[in-house]
């Protein structure tokens, strides 16, 4: 029989007390299955490509030949026109159809093999000798591949032409079938350029300061006769407004195909961008312009293909004059969808690299189909000062080839193109590579803060709050990618990852989408069938090597359970709150994320963290799901505050927060008025519409800080007197807190009540050392031989320090230094030393005051003379994993006698523990306490997916390590 720890210490602290008509065709008819078809005959002095020849519903349609390039081989600035030998010829061809047509190619070489991509659009093609055959229901771009990407065919097949302007308008420059020569076009507001089928018009179209303009039609704008970069692009505006670009095919720009340059109002459908073959001719460039959807559009671009950027100068490259660069207006508001692009070098989804603005936000790309890429896909180049803030990538598939060659830059004229397949790929700032895989594969998504070489700003800017859903990659290999920060002001923050698919499969972690996640940008999280999985980045099996001894001082993070009600109160107080030695760990940083979604401003520099307080009422909707991420205490105490919002809000959670009790605050919550809804009655996703509250007076079934807090945060919005009844006392920051931010509070020995509607008011806070992050250090040194450590400025609320209540009893040499009170908490240093520990049985009344610490504690009750045993919490089974079962499980893995019970353990005494491989269960708590039991063991422990510690205590590992000898 063990005997009871007599709990002594309290005392001593309870004294000391804190988003028609068929057009002019020459030749329309019905096919076979019905379908109106549109075809033009090419004029006779355009030069057609004879590799293949193409019928819609049986009739001809004419093959056009274009440049492309053959090899990703490039030139850097300036620059000389590019060499043919880099280059090869491609087809493609355009119709217009009203329904679903068969189409027939015949190509005069053979072939082994045919592709018809993109491939989401599933077509079939039937091989029969040369001829190929497949139906198409409806209109899109394609490009039919004969053995690999060389000499492909593009084929567009648009809806019928709406709207065709009439010839004789003066505000129209038409273009009818045939060639035109009109040199460059300079298009005046509300001008209407008009290209019909059949046309082929050579120019460069410029307008400066325009708006209402029009670029319409089904022919061809080709900008050849212009030598690279003269043109100053096919179609480019700058300045201006409403403008219109509708179903023209753009070939062989000089530099980019459409841009825009301090634009806004853009609409751009239907455009094929091809032959682009020339140094650096992107496809499409929106920079600093603001309202543009681009949809249902083709572009094959030699470099870049859709690109956003924010320029200093009057366009691309250009030396500013005094106060007419571009660099002061944003890009926002830029919506892309049903895209299919070829990126024949450089990035196919491009946000950079000038990114030049005040800021580059609300992007959102929709329905695209990379179907060849050759460095990025999904990529944020950030080389200035934007705030690049709210992109959202949504149902992309990103196809793969493995024969991709290598991209080289030329390092001088005249030199040949020899790509070595081992070597590693140039001009890829940021990229991710595969080492085990030998050939050259692209990168998938990439967020990278560097300054490169067309840096213009002196200052950096942030990345935040870029989702990656529904990605679908299509291939032999997994595209690796990579986020990398710049410094801890210039970091990429808010990075998700919902629903990434490798040939169907989901990935859920970092290793398997090979996904490097570099400095500053630690903050990413994956969510599969929405719900989070998390704990996974840079997962690794540490390795834990017994230990001769600790000794030293040790500072730690600030406090995780006061960061919390800080940053809550903070947010809903009046006036700035400043609050200093915040908490480093992800758990807080998923409250003050799920904070800025409901609209709060907040600022964190190093661990100080600022909120400008917006009042009870100065929170907003949040369209999105509110992310807790790993953190039960996010979201129990934060439903309390979202109760009384007049608004309603969803909080979701990683895959262990979601199988966490809720009912426990949606019963309070919902007598006061508020409507919850649960998963199954009882879990996550938690739903809440608040509003008007009713005060109540609650007995809590459960003793839970969480679910007191949650009550009493609640009660700030009703109007009266809310009281909570706890049966064992727990932690008491939110009351203390509440106290000190202006609230008024009435505490009983175990009541505490809140009158509202209260008035908080925002304050310089300052957060003490995290004393259940010490307790991994207090263990560590008191069963470990010659040690001796100092524990700094630690939280010693009385309501938390259950563990030194238990571990003085039983000859713990722990010695309380330098007490204060800092904002109603007592802050002190604790000296510890090794000790002989007698054990024993630790009171069912002490369990809520010591419930995070029980882990350790059962670790230590294995080196104690007589054991250790604890029932009475049960509650432990529903935290972050079920850490009764995880703690029997891992010791009896070091070759530990347990005993388990429902609600406890009984550990036997003067156990010998060897060195196994620990399963934390991604629970941080499991992973530091059986670290500290690697230090005792015989032989090393390996703690897998050791990262979880990141949840309460980032930096844990090398803080161990500096102590210990
Ligand atoms: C916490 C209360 C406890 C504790 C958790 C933090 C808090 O949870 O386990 O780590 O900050 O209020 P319960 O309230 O569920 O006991």
């Amino acid at each position: 029989m063990l005997q009871k720890i007599g709990v002594i210490f309290t005392a001593v602290f309870l004294v000391t007390c804190f988003a028609s008509a068929c057009g002019k065709a020459l030749a329309k008819g019905a096919g076979s299955q019905g379908a109106v078809v549109a075809t033009w005959a090419a004029p006779a002095e355009e030069r057609l490509f004879e590799e293949y020849k193409v019928r819609v519903n049986g009739r001809a349609v004419p093959v056009y030949a274009c440049r492309v390039s053959a090899m990703p081989f490039n030139q850097v600035w300036p620059g000389y026109q590019r060499p043919l030998d880099q280059t090869e010829l491609a087809g493609f061809a355009y119709w217009g159809m009203s329904g679903p047509v068969s189409v027939e190619i015949v190509s005069k070489r053979p072939f082994g093999s045919v592709a018809v991509r993109p491939s989401s659009r599933s077509i079939k093609p039937i091989i029969n000798g040369r001829h190929i055959s497949f139906q198409l229901s409806q209109p899109g771009q394609f490009s039919v591949e004969l053995d690999g990407r060389h000499h492909a065919l593009h084929l567009f097949a648009d809806p019928p032409e709406a709207a065709v302007p009439e010839p004789g308008d003066p505000n129209v420059l038409y273009f009818g079938p045939g060639v035109h020569k009109p040199g460059k076009i300079l298009l005046k507001s509300g001008q209407t350029v008009y290209v019909a089928g059949g046309a082929v018009v050579y120019t460069a179209i410029e307008g400066r300061g325009v708006s209402g303009a029009k670029i319409l039609g089904r022919g061809i704008i080709d900008t050849s006769e212009f030598a690279r970069g003269l043109g100053g692009g096919s179609i480019h505006f700058e300045d201006s407004s409403d403008i219109t670009i509708d179903g023209v095919i753009v070939r062989d720009s000089d530099v980019y195909g459409i841009s825009a340059f301090g634009c806004h109002k853009l609409a751009i459908s239907r455009v094929k961008l091809v032959g682009f073959w020339r140094y650096n001719s992107d496809g499409i460039d929106m920079c600093n312009t603001q309202d543009v959807t681009v949809r249902n559009s083709f572009i094959r671009s030699f470099d870049d293909s859709m690109v956003l950027k924010g320029v200093k100068g009057r366009s691309g490259g250009a030396r500013p004059l005094p106060g007419q660069s571009y660099d002061g207006l944003p890009v926002r508001n830029i919506r892309m969808s049903g895209l299919v692009i070829w990126c024949d070098w450089g990035r196919a989804l491009e946000i950079g690299a000038e990114t030049s603005a005040p800021e580059m936000a609300d992007v959102v790309y929709r329905d695209i189909d990379v179907i060849r890429n050759t460095h990025i896909a999904l990529d944020i180049q950030h080389s200035d000062r934007a705030a690049i803030h709210n992109i959202r990538y949504e149902d992309i598939r990103v196809e793969v080839d493995d024969s991709n060659p290598l991209p080289v830059i030329q390092s001088k004229p005249g030199e040949k193109y020899s790509p070595r397949p081992d070597a590693a790929a140039a001009a890829c700032g940021g990229c991710a590579t595969l080492p085990e895989h030998t050939g050259y594969v692209p990168n998938l998504f990439v967020i990278v803060i560097h300054p490169t070489a067309i840096t213009r700003d002196r200052e950096a800017g942030t990345v935040r709050d870029v989702l990656f859903k529904d990605i679908a990659v299509a291939g032999k290999t997994m595209l690796p990618s990579a986020f990398t920060g710049l410094d801890a002001m210039h970091d990429v923050r808010g990075v998700t990852i919902e629903n990434l698919r490798f040939n169907g499969h989901p990935i859920t972690n970092a290793a398997d989408a090979h996904l490097q996640i570099g400095k500053f940008a630690e903050e990413a999280r994956f969510l599969v069938d929405s719900i989070l999985v998390m704990g996974q980045f840079g997962s690794k099996t540490k390795k834990v090597k017994p230990a001769k001894g600790l000794s030293g001082t040790v500072q730690f993070p600030g406090d995780k359970s006061i960061s919390h009600r800080y940053a809550m109160l903070g947010a809903i107080a009046e006036g700035a709150s400043e609050i200093h030695f915040f908490s480093t760990s992800a758990d807080c940083q998923s409250t003050l994320s799920c904070l800025k979604q409901l609209g709060a401003k907040i600022e964190r520099k190093d661990n100080v963290v600022t909120i400008q307080g917006a009042g009870l009422g100065g929170l907003r909707p949040c369209a999105e799901p509110l992310n807790a991420g790993n953190s039960g205490s996010t979201m129990r105490m934060l439903t309390g505050i979202l109760a009384g919002q007049p608004f309603r809000s969803v909080m979701m959670g990683d895959a262990s927060l979601s199988a966490r009790p809720m009912k426990r605050v949606a019963d309070p919550l919902s007598q006061m008025g508020a409507v919850v809804k649960l998963r199954e009655g009882r879990l996550p996703p938690l739903e809440i519409e608040g509003g008007a509250l009713k005060p109540i007076r609650y007995e809590m079934p459960v003793a839970s800080a969480q679910v007191k807090s949650a009550v009493l945060l609640a009660g700030l919005f009703a109007e009266g007197e809310t009281e909570v009844i706890e049966k064992e006392r727990t932690r008491d920051h939110t009351e203390i807190a509440l106290e000190q931010m202006g609230a008024d509070i009435g505490r009983h020995e175990r009541s505490v009540a809140v009158r509202g509607r209260a008035r908080l008011e925002g304050k310089k806070l300052y957060v003490p050392g995290d004393l259940s992050s010490a307790a991994f250090f207090i263990v560590a040194g008191l069963v470990t031989s010659n040690s001796n450590l100092m524990l700094h400025n630690l939280g010693l609320n009385p309501t938390r320090t259950g563990i030194l209540d238990v571990l003085v009893p039983m000859g713990g040499r722990v010695t309380v230094v330098n007490l204060e009170m800092m904002n109603g908490e007592l802050i002190g240093d604790l000296h510890i030393e090794t000790s002989k520990l007698q054990g024993g049985e630790i009171p069912e009344s002490a369990v809520p005051g010591l419930i995070d610490e029980l882990p350790v504690l059962a670790v230590l009750g294995t080196q104690t003379e007589q054991g250790l045993s604890f029932r009475g919490a049960g509650e432990l089974r529903l935290k972050e994993s079920d850490r009764l079962a995880a703690v029997a499980e891992n010791l009896r893995r070091m070759g530990a006698e347990v005993e388990e019970f429902p609600d406890g353990l009984c550990l036997a005494g003067r156990q010998t523990l060897h060195g196994a491989e620990i399963d934390p269960h991604d629970d941080h708590r499991i992973a530091m306490a059986f670290t500290v039991a690697g230090l005792v063991a015989q032989g090393d422990t390996h703690i897998k997916n050791s990262s979880c510690v990141d949840i309460s205590f980032p930096g844990f590992f090398d803080t161990l390590s500096k102590i210990t000898e």
